[in-house]
This record gives C-alpha cells, structure tokens and sequence, in this order.
C-alpha cells in the first residue's frame, strides 16, 4: 500500500481547509519561484524522466506532450488549458482535487504553463461541478491577491493568469479538439488532426490540453524529483495515481494508491471488498465506462496500471473502477453505456452517428434475446468499423464496451438467444 510519505494529495477528502492558508501548510506554493527557475528545458526533462503518463484516459507521456510546444515564440501566445470536463462514467477524481486542494491545481498551472511558454491557462470544468467551480474562482482570487499569479507570479518574473470556463453538459467536449471549440464559443465537435493543438490550438494559437491530475502533481514531481516518482509504480507505469470505485463495493470512495496495485487489493483494502465477497464478483469496467470489461477470472490477480490492462485487453483509462457483482445484469449495464454513447456522439462522421445507434440497437435486442447466434458476429464486426475509423475517440469508446461484452460473457449472450427461441423470456444468469 502506498504509504503516507509518498502521498501526492494531502486533502483528498476536503478533511482541512482548501483555502490558501491550509494549502501553504500541505507544501503547496512553498518554493514556485525556484521551479519556475529551473527553466523550461530542465522542466520538461524532468517531467519526461519521471515517465509520468497523462492522467485524462490515454496514459500519453505528459513531459513528451509539453515539449511539443513551439521553442521560440512566432508571436502568437501559447495556452495551457487544463481539461477538468471529467464525465466519464464512473470517474469523480478530479472533481476532489478542485474542491478539496483547489491550489494544487492552480500550482500546478504556472509551473506547465510556464514550461510551454504559456502567460495563460484556461480550466474547462464540466457545468454540473458548480462546487468546484466556485472554489477554483476563490482560489484564484486568493492566489491574485497574494502575488502567485499576476504579472510577476510567485516573484518568478513570468507573467501568469488563470481563467474558469464552464462546460455546458456534454460528454464530447471532454475530447481535447471539442473542449478548444467549446472554449472558443463553438458547438463542440472535434476538429480533425493534423494540425494538433500543440500547433494550431485555441484561437488558432499553440495549446495543451491536459488533465486535472496531470497538472496538479507536477510541482510534487518538480520537488521530490523524478527518481522518488519513478521509485512507485513499475516502469513506464510510474508514481501514485487517484483511483475512482464504484458500483457494488462496500464503500465506494476515491482513493490515491500506488500504480500497479493488484485490483483486487485496491478493492479489498480501500472499498469495503465486492458486495457479498470476492466470489459474488462477476466484472470490473476499470477505467471508467470506455474500457472493455474484465471477467472475475482475470480481475483475480491483473495489476492497475496503463500496461498491465492492456495486455489484459483493457485499459487504465481514468482509473475509475467500476465493480459488477452477480446480481447484475451485464448485457443490460453495457446496454446503457451503448444508449449512452449514442446520445453523446456529436454526429460529425457517419461511423460513429450511424454506428452508435445501430450498436445499441442491436444490444437493445440482444438483452431480452430477440436475435440470432450469428449476428453477435455480426455486432462484434460492426464495432471494429467504428473502432478506428472515426474523427475522435468516442467511436472506440463506443465499441469497446461492446467487444469486451462478447470476449468474456458470449455464453451469456447465446443463452438468452436460445431462452427466447424457446419461448421464455431470457432473465439475467444468476
Ligand atoms: C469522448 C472523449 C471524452 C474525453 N473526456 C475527457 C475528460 O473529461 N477529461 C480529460 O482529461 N480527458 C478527456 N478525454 C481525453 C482528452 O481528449 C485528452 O486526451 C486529455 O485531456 C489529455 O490529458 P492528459 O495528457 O493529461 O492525459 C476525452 C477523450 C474523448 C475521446
Ligand atoms: S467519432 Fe463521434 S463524437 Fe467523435 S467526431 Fe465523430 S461523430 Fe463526433
């Protein structure tokens, strides 16, 4: 278990005061002045040493992904913008760090920031998080107020301010390119890539779009240095990591752990154990609604981190555990999420427009039984014509759901199919 030294998130559970003064007692804002004066360059090496992996879902190397920033300056400014939208189903960690250590955050941003030659961070906070919101807006006041940001923020020299933007409710402007065309005052629809934001970003201008977690731990990085980060955690796989669980747990929570935990420990130690024990298990989703399922067989002993799921045939994503116990019904719950995608695709290419209701159609029938053996093949071939083939990620969020269903739980899928051709009506498996 991760022990207290190695803890990057000190008030995770909003237990002492969010407020500047209770910020600077945790060590936030101790020393930006002297990061800041490292300069760019050793920033970035040191953030790419520490092999940290972007914490919004796709585990990208964050010291990789500053670096692209332009070196010199054409004129045109540089953003930083920091991806709070966080509606993954199942994910609420981000959520804690704006309203428990809002500051973090906001250290966070002048040290990324001014490693990206950014004078500006925007955070797009999903609407719904209205706490939060407020808190982040106290915050920056605070820290205005003190001199952390402003012209001369933390006495660094570098020019530094924060803005909040508010989402409006969609799931889609969590996707980087959406979230610029949201910030813009656009309808949130992804932009094709190349160019990418590191060239041409928000109002046409070098930007980064990064996660919550992402930036709130850097400073920590920057103090404790690359050698403690990659101490936790396994190679490529490196540091703590907030772990969102969910779902038919004794006690839902979020919780800091080290990467790499076994599930099942994660589980057992921090949520109370699966509801009627380990063995009444029957799936875990462990990266929040996008990620393909994992049958209790291989939740028995798979690590939390990037590359242990993915060789699982899963995915870390955004780390938001979600446990299914036996009394659930499986094909029903990854129905929903298909009903979910559905609503939320933005339409924009046909694949996807078409294909996720075409998907939740077909998973609408095969719940209640109404289909054929074959056309599970059928599916499964359809969600591999989405996956791939689409502007942005949310065709493969759309697909994988699915393909981890009929990877694992077919017998299920087939069974229901026989029970209706048989002229009862297909319930759940015990
Ligand atoms: C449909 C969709 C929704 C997304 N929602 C979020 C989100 O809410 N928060 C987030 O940080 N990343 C989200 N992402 C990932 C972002 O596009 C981007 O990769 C991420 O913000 C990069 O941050 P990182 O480098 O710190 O991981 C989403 C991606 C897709 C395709
Ligand atoms: S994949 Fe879906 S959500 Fe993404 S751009 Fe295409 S239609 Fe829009």
């Amino acid at each position: 278990m991760l022990q207290d030294k190695d803890r990057v998130f000190l008030n995770l559970y909003g237990l002492e005061d969010w407020r500047l003064d209770g910020a600077r007692k945790r060590g936030i804002w101790s020393n930006t002045k002297d990061l800041v004066a490292l300069g760019r360059d050793k920033i970035i090496e040191e953030i790419k040493e520490s092999e940290l992996r972007g914490r919004g879902g796709a585990g990208f190397p964050a010291g990789l992904k500053w670096s692209f920033m332009p070196k010199e300056n054409d004129g045109r400014p540089h953003y930083l913008v920091v991806n709070a939208d966080e509606s993954e189903p199942g994910s609420c960690k981000d959520r804690e760090i704006m309203r428990n250590d809002p500051h973090m955050l906001l250290e966070g941003c002048v040290i990324a920031g001014f490693a990206m030659g950014a004078h500006k961070a925007y955070i797009y906070i999903r609407g719904e998080y209205w706490l939060p919101t407020q808190r982040l807006e106290a915050a920056i006041a605070e820290a205005r107020e003190a001199g952390l940001l402003g012209p001369d923020a933390c006495g660094s020299g570098w020019a530094f301010d924060i803005e909040v933007s508010r989402g409006a409710g969609a799931y889609i402007c969590g996707e980087e390119t959406a979230l610029l065309e949201s910030l813009e005052g656009k309808k949130g629809q992804p932009r094709l890539k190349p160019p990418f934001p590191a060239a041409v970003g928000v109002w046409g201008c070098p930007t980064t779009v990064t996660n919550v977690e992402t930036v709130a731990v850097s400073p920590t990085i920057l103090r404790r240095g690359a050698a403690w980060w990659k101490g936790l955690g396994r190679p490529k796989n490196t540091g703590t990591k907030i772990f969102s669980i969910s779902g038919h747990v004794n006690r839902p929570c979020n919780v800091e752990e080290e990467m790499g935990i076994p599930l099942r420990e994660l589980i057992d130690k921090h949520a109370g154990g699966v509801r009627g024990g380990w063995d009444n298990l029957q799936a875990v989703i462990p990266g929040g609604s996008s990620v393909p399922c994992l049958p209790k067989t291989i939740c028995d002993d798979v690590l939390m981190d990037f590359d242990s799921l993915r060789e699982a045939q899963s995915g870390l994503g955004t780390a938001a555990v979600i446990v299914i116990d036996q009394s659930a019904d499986i094909v029903e719950a990854i129905q929903r999420f298909s009903h979910f995608y559905m609503h939320e695709s933005c339409g924009q290419c046909t694949p996807c427009r078409e294909g996720t209701g075409w998907m939740y159609r077909v998973m609408s029938r095969m719940m209640k039984g109404q289909a054929e053996v074959e056309e599970i093949d059928t599916l499964l071939d359809v969600t591999k014509q989405v996956e791939g083939h689409t502007i942005c990620a949310l065709g493969d969020a759309a697909a994988w759901p699915i393909q981890g269903l009929i990877r694992h739980f077919r017998p299920e899928l087939e069974r229901r199919i026989a029970e209706y051709k048989a002229g009862r009506t297909p319930v759940a498996a015990e």
